[in-house]
């Protein structure tokens, strides 16, 4: 995949430790977590309903937590893990370089 395809997400301090964020790439909502010295970024919609990841619960296990019935994804794979899910989550390559994320998206 081309580096063109790579999107500035901010600086990556803007992603606190057990937190996640929102952010806008190329008109997609996208979903900013870090665990620990790792971040990973992720479809912001829950793949079950109409509700904002960004608005859910990081978990120490390394998941989210939907805010609208508490299904939970795995962080790092967008595996579901729980009902009600039965779709995976979307994530997209990232990486830090010079202080800011890139997200690969396409
Ligand atoms: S909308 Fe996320 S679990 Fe239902």
């Amino acid at each position: 995949m081309s580096e063109a395809h790579w999107h500035d997400a901010g600086p990556a301090d803007a992603v606190p430790d057990g937190e996640v964020v929102g952010c806008q790439l190329a008109g997609r909502q996208i979903a900013l977590a870090r665990l620990g010295s790792e971040c990973f970024a992720f479809d912001a919609w829950c793949t079950h309903g109409q509700a904002a990841l960004t608005d859910g619960f990081v978990e120490a296990d390394g998941s989210i937590e939907c805010p609208l019935h508490q299904g939970r994804f795995d962080i790092r794979s967008g595996k579901a893990l729980c009902e009600p899910l039965e779709q995976h989550l979307q994530t997209f390559a990232l990486k830090i370089e010079d202080g800011r994320v890139w997200v690969r998206l396409g």
